[in-house]
């Protein structure tokens, strides 16, 4: 079976998972997660392609390559997530977004509460920890032509 590519974008602060407020976000390192998930993909046919940066050009950058060769996407933005025009104008043009927040940021301060990049995703998974992106892979596997 040839395996299918999906980006997985995470957003400002997320290269600091594990040393970053572990209570919250957990003690494994954007690279465990990031091996995880390789290999999770592999299970489900997902060539799954993880990538993260501080820089929110760049960021827009990686999803105007995913408009362009019309790759799911799952993305994290953190922070962004509350502000970002410029990355919900680039998220609008990509076919297929799953966007996960480790935490529920529902429960958490309310500058948390507005989602300025939801309204453009196909879906959000938030509040189930890790988690969320092995949930949002398996349902972009089982959403994509075979
Ligand atoms: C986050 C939630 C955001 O509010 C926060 O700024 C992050 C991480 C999450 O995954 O829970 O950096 O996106």
């Amino acid at each position: 079976m040839s395996q299918r590519r999906v980006l997985v974008l995470n957003g400002v602060n997320l290269g600091r998972l594990g040393q970053r407020q572990p209570e919250v976000y957990g003690a494994t390192t954007h690279a465990q997660l990031a091996e995880h998930l390789v290999s999770t993909g592999r299970g489900l046919g997902l060539d799954v392609d993880v990538r993260q940066t501080d820089h929110e050009g760049e960021f827009v950058g990686w999803l105007h390559e995913a408009a362009a060769d019309e790759l799911p996407v799952v993305l994290n933005p953190g922070a962004w997530s509350h502000y970002s025009y410029a990355i919900a104008d680039a998220v609008v043009q990509v076919p297929f977004a799953v966007e996960v927040h480790i935490s529920n940021v529902h429960r958490r301060e309310t500058w948390r509460h507005t989602m300025v990049i939801s309204p453009y995703v196909t879906g959000t998974i938030l509040g189930l920890g890790l988690g969320g992106y092995d949930l949002a892979l398996a349902h972009v596997a089982s959403t994509l032509p075979a």
